[in-house]
């Protein structure tokens, strides 16, 4: 099993070579708003919104179309715009996209059909990702469904990395495997950001749930390979506004891609304003690209932070309590040595949803926080910080990746087998 775990890493360590992605990508995506009813005429009409919603200027440039884009059968080998559905074409539709100034996403899948059913690129990544360069894509979502259980998912993964690596066009590239054959131990060398669960849901549980799922990963995240808590439902469902504000900013703190879900024909303008809240969208991209992650805990109290370039800190303060219960609002502290700063350093904490300065707090700070709600806060000492020490995860053991192919019957080996990941690296991830 170590033989065979070695041989996989070694053809995992080429590593993608597209030097895009080095922060979290900022833009949108069709498929919770739409799911596989689209065509060009959404796509055009969500290009014009994001520029003329201020969306494009916030940093939305990506505009993804997700599923149900192609003929339901290749043509000549190839894939194709659906002709009811999208009968320009898609290198048409990725020129008006361009011209837009934004950049332009597809969607496939490592296995024989896509999710929905269309085709999928397993033994065609040559001649799609030429496909998807000689039309102008910057990003490749890709997905999982319909794979042989016979495949090892590294192996169908790396095929399109490489496939893209051939083309002389520099793809951002999202794996959408679900987090199911642990990504985080082998992604962060195959694409800029890999998919930590399963699909996002615009209800409380399901972001609770994903946040939950993707809690202690953020080790493995860096510039320009991200962990994916999945695309925004800012604006879907019945999720509160404090919902949408806690959903927001814990997406943007884990360094989450930020690919808005909602349909920007009629978002109403609280959501809006959530998902142009600059100084969170700030933290998502801050040129340290570490990932936040919780930090401490204690009944319906919660608190995650992320360090920031220059020793800062941003901090999430999360009221789990229920809405119209007794607890409506809780007081929830974060402490200097909580978040590796020095006792005694005065620093300026912002309130980054507010756009307001709270003053200058020396060991801890507290605020009132709403159920299911957050309050979001940057933490910047006086004067910098000579030694960054910021390492809350760092004691955390990592186990080896889990293979349908291990000896081990396919579980995550035994505590003898912890070990430090090769190719895992500190917080103060490559460059
Ligand atoms: C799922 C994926 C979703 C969406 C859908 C399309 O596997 O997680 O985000 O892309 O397929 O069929």
């Amino acid at each position: 099993m170590r033989l065979l775990t070695i041989l996989l890493l070694c053809g995992a360590a080429l590593a993608l070579e597209n030097a895009v992605g080095r922060k979290p990508a900022l833009g949108y995506n069709t498929w919770n708003a739409f799911g596989i009813s689209i065509d060009e005429d959404i796509v055009k009409a969500t290009a014009q919104r994001m520029i003329d919603l201020g969306l494009r200027d916030a940093g939305y440039v990506y505009l993804n179309v997700d599923d149900a884009w192609s003929e339901p059968v290749r043509v000549d080998g190839k894939l194709i715009g659906n002709r009811a559905t999208f009968p320009s074409g898609i290198k048409a539709l990725a020129d008006y996209v361009h011209s837009k100034g934004l950049k332009f996403g597809i969607y496939s899948d490592a296995g024989s059909h896509t999710c929905a059913g269309f085709p999928g690129s397993r033994g065609y990544e040559a001649v799609d990702a030429q496909t998807w360069a000689d039309w102008g894509v910057d990003y490749l979502k890709y997905d999982n469904c319909f794979a042989p259980a016979s495949d090892w998912i590294v192996d169908r993964y790396v095929a399109m990395r490489d496939a893209l690596n051939e083309t002389d066009r520099p793809v951002l590239y999202s794996l959408c495997e679900w987090g199911v054959a642990d990504p985080w131990l082998w992604a962060p060398e195959v694409g800029n950001s890999w998919r930590t669960t399963e699909d996002i849901e615009p209800t409380w549980s399901s972001i609770l749930k994903i946040l939950d799922y993707s809690t202690g990963l953020a080790r493995f995240a860096g510039p320009g390979h991200f962990g994916d808590l999945d695309m925004l439902e800012v604006g879907n469902g019945e999720l509160t506004l404090g919902e949408q504000r806690a959903h927001f900013a814990l997406w943007a703190l884990f360094k989450s891609p930020l690919l808005i879900g909602a349909d920007l024909r009629t978002i109403h303008p609280d959501s809006l304003a959530i998902l142009k809240a600059r100084e969170v969208i700030a933290i998502n991209q801050d040129e340290l690209g570490v990932a936040g992650d919780l930090i401490w805990q204690q009944g319906a109290s919660r608190v995650y932070a992320a360090p920031l370039a220059g020793g800062g800190r941003a901090v999430v303060l999360l009221n789990l309590h229920t809405p119209g219960g007794q607890y409506v609002v809780s007081n929830i502290s974060v402490s200097w040595e909580e978040l590796g700063l020095p006792a005694g350093t005065p620093a300026a904490v912002r309130d980054l949803y507010a756009t307001a300065d709270l003053g200058t707090f020396t060991d801890s700070f507290t605020a009132e926080v709403t159920a299911h709600d957050v309050r979001v806060v940057r933490i910047v000492p006086l004067g910098g910080l000579k030694h960054d020490s910021w390492r809350p995860w760092f004691s955390q053991t990592i186990r080896g990746p889990t293979s349908p192919m291990s000896d081990s019957g396919g579980t995550s080996g035994t505590a003898s087998d912890r070990k430090m990941f090769p190719g895992q690296h500190s917080m103060f991830a490559r460059t």
